[in-house]
């Protein structure tokens, strides 16, 4: 089925998807019916052998304002938990391949929180992040308390979650929330070109080495250490890291076929 709230462009770019929110009249707000039908485009294009980076976007104005207010506001909190409101957020964190955000605009709650969940984030000059949630009541609800704290670090990311202040790309690029900033008309731009390198290497070693820098937020330094190990030693499995190693010793590129 054609989705309605997310154009999917599966090969953007040779190797690179781009799949873009499209609920521009609402800031491209994240109900549940765009995060399921993102959700599945994540799921098919990870599974898509073709695909080794993608690339999300919104438009100019905003990445993402947010959980759909709207469609909660009514909610009690056995909807809530009957709905299961974010379990879509679950399926996407275990997506393997690289994903990176291109922001421009709000990236407010939720907004702010899908981007965290993206490997790396490419901004617009004009791109603020922000988790408002408090101004209305509530408080992150999908890894805003954790991945942002994690990011930035227990001061800005306390006066954020208690004040709702936003802050500008300049901002987050000093506090280590996000890789670079642009002008506004090079942001997508910007990420295609980070999506290139990264499509260039072994696309085992990338989502491998994906996996081992993300278990270093769930785990002690000795388990994330013997994990990367473990990687790393599988990785010798590969037909990626015979080809790269020969071609280091040749004095050529290599030619990665994700095998
Ligand atoms: N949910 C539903 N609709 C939203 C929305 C949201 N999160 N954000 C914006 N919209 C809608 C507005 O209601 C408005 O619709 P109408 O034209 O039908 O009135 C339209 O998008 C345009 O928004 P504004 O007129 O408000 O635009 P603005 O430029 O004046 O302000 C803004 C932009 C500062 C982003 C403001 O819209 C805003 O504060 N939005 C809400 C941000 C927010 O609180 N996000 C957190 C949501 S809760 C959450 O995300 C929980 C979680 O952890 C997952």
């Amino acid at each position: 089925m054609t989705p309605e709230y997310i154009i999917i462009h599966q090969q953007a770019q040779p190797h690179i998807a781009h799949v873009q929110l499209n609920r521009p009249k609402e800031l491209n707000a994240l109900n549940l019916q765009l995060m399921q039908e993102l959700r599945d485009a994540l799921k098919m294009l990870d599974e898509d052998e073709n695909t080794r980076v993608i690339v999300l976007s919104g438009n100019e104005k905003a990445f993402a304002a947010g959980a759909d207010i709207r469609q909660m506001a009514g909610k009690t909190a056995i909807d809530m938990f009957n709905t299961d409101q974010f379990s879509t957020w679950d399926a996407i964190k275990k997506i393997k391949t690289p994903m990176i955000a291109a922001v421009s605009g709000f990236a407010l709650g939720g907004g702010c929180e899908l981007a965290m969940l993206c490997d790396m984030i490419v901004a617009s000059e004009t791109a603020r992040f922000g988790q408002p949630e408090i101004k209305i009541g509530v408080m992150p609800g999908a890894g805003g308390t954790q991945r942002l704290t994690r990011a930035v670090g227990k001061a800005l990311a306390m006066e954020m979650v208690l004040t709702g202040r936003f802050i500008t790309a300049a901002e987050a690029r000093q506090a280590g929330l996000i890789n670079s900033v642009v002008p506004q008309e090079l942001y997508l731009q910007e990420a295609f070109r980070l999506a290139a390198v990264v499509a260039e290497m072994s696309p085992l070693a990338v989502k491998m080495a994906k996996e081992a820098v993300l278990r270093a937020f769930d785990s002690t330094l000795e388990e994330g250490l013997h994990f990367e190990r473990k990687n790393f030693y599988l990785l010798f499995a590969s037909d990626d890291q015979k080809e790269g190693m020969q071609a280091f010793i040749d004095k050529r590129t290599p030619v990665f076929t994700g095998k």
